[in-house]
């Protein structure tokens, strides 16, 4: 029977050690022990950006790179995606399990009523200057909620927790929405708590002089079904600065703001919006080669391409070209859709992608669907935070629960000079 441990051999001083080895891991702490002498500090696992060191145990999402599968609690992403909805998954998410009907009544009011924001809210944005960029006025804006939600501190009450995750939910569309109509110089729209959860924030973005929004069915399911497939991704880098900002105690209105911060990044949820730029910079399908070349070359990056877990198609970017297909039949087809398609085709037999296993990811198509409802380009990473809010949500609740953390805080190889004393300016050069 094979030992469920690893056994090291420290050739500086030939001593051995067992490392117990649980669930395909070793905890970076059992190397501490590996020393030289006892004034040595023990030894560091490395790993800059986190290529091979688990942060936390998480029951969350499952995600096999290898074979393009993702799960949130044990449940594809693919039916998830056919037969649920953005408000269910998100208490799937929180919970662990579907709920029942009675539950998801009980979740859906709980959230409906929270879906007001302050008036001072609104002239918090009016700040802004009339071009600032949607993500900029989410981050700060979410940030802000944390001043009117003083129990927010109290993060060690479930039901204080339980609290902020109705409100969070209930107002990320809310604002999402506002930070829109400011920058299209349109007066803010109320919430409609008629409505279910997307169509009321369809109605808070188009709505004009008319009584109620009246929300095409096709494309309220569309954006909730982008919604359930944005909703969670297990420890990407937004939901690793949530954790992180999470652990040192903070109100989660503060560590969202963190994470949707980390979300702009062009490297993450801003690389939808990279994507319509590359598009646009292509212009027509014979561009294509030539872009190729390009990115071969070194020149740039096919953006929507790649991801440091998939080695596959994302699963997520198959549901969403199938989607675009539906959207486009109400909205009349994106024409960056052919280019799009082209580079995929030209991309997927390229040796240079095939051997580097780069497949198109969930930002590859979403942008396209996004463009053709009407949003502008900007509001892109924005309609990726309201639904990763739930994810993140329920990561930091787990984080909160886990007995196991504590203030995340990785160590460093120190590069720097030694000891020296310091120089008058008089005698520097
Ligand atoms: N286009 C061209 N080449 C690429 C791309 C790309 N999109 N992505 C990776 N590569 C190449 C790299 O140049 C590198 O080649 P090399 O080995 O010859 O140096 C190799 O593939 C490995 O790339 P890394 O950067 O080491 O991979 P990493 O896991 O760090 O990066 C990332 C993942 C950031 C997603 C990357 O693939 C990328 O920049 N993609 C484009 C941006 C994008 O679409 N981001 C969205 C990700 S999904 C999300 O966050 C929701």
């Amino acid at each position: 029977m094979p030992q469920s441990s690893l056994t090291v051999t420290d050739n500086r001083t030939g001593r051995q050690y067992e490392l117990p080895i649980q669930d395909g891991t070793i905890r970076s702490t059992d190397l501490r022990q590996i020393k030289t002498d006892s004034g040595d500090f023990g030894l560091i696992a490395y790993d800059p950006a986190f290529m091979n060191t688990a942060s936390c145990r998480s029951a969350i999402t499952f995600i096999d790179g290898d074979r393009g599968i993702l799960r949130y609690r044990g449940y594809p992403i693919e039916q998830l995606a056919e037969r649920s909805t953005y408000l269910e998954t998100a208490y799937l998410l929180l919970h662990g399990e579907l709920p029942s009907r009675s539950q998801l009544e009980k979740w859906i009011e709980g959230i409906t009523v929270h879906t007001m924001v302050n008036e001072n809210i609104k002239k918090f944005i009016d700040g802004f200057h009339y071009d600032a960029h949607p993500m900029g006025m989410v981050i700060s804006t979410v940030a802000g909620l944390s001043t009117f939600y003083r129990d927010a501190r109290q993060v060690h009450d479930p039901e204080v927790r339980r609290r902020q995750i109705h409100r969070l939910l209930a107002k990320m569309p809310t604002i999402a929405a506002y930070v829109f109509r400011h920058n299209a110089g349109r007066p803010y729209i109320y919430p409609d708590n008629t409505l279910g959860y997307t169509a009321n924030f369809l109605s808070m973005l188009w709505r004009m002089s008319e009584g109620t929004y009246a929300v095409h069915p096709v494309l309220e399911r569309a954006l909730d079904v982008l919604f359930i497939l944005h909703a969670d991704h297990e420890q990407n880098c937004s939901t690793s600065a949530m954790r992180g900002i999470g652990s040192s105690g903070v109100d989660p209105y503060s560590a969202i703001a963190g994470a949707a911060a980390a979300l702009y990044g062009p490297l993450h949820g801003g690389a939808n919006e990279a994507v319509i730029h590359m598009l646009n910079e292509i212009g027509t399908v014979a561009g294509v080669p030539a872009f190729i070349r390009d990115v071969k070359a070194g020149k740039g990056r096919l953006m929507g391409f790649g991801h440091r877990v998939y080695k596959n198609y994302d699963p997520r970017a198959r549901v969403i070209k199938r989607l675009a297909e539906e959207v486009f039949d109400v909205t009349g087809r994106n024409p960056m859709l052919d280019v799009a398609l082209e580079l995929e085709r030209i991309a997927l037999e390229d040796d240079y992608f095939v051997s580097r296993r780069l497949y198109p990811n969930v930002d590859f198509y979403s942008g396209l669907i996004y463009q053709a409802m009407g949003f502008p380009v900007e509001m892109f990473p924005v309609l990726f935070a309201i639904p990763r809010t739930a994810g993140w949500l329920a990561q930091w609740e787990e984080g909160m629960r886990d007995p196991e953390q504590k203030i995340a805080r990785p160590r460093q190889v120190n590069t720097g000079p030694g000891v020296r004393d310091y120089v008058a300016m008089s005698k520097r050069d």
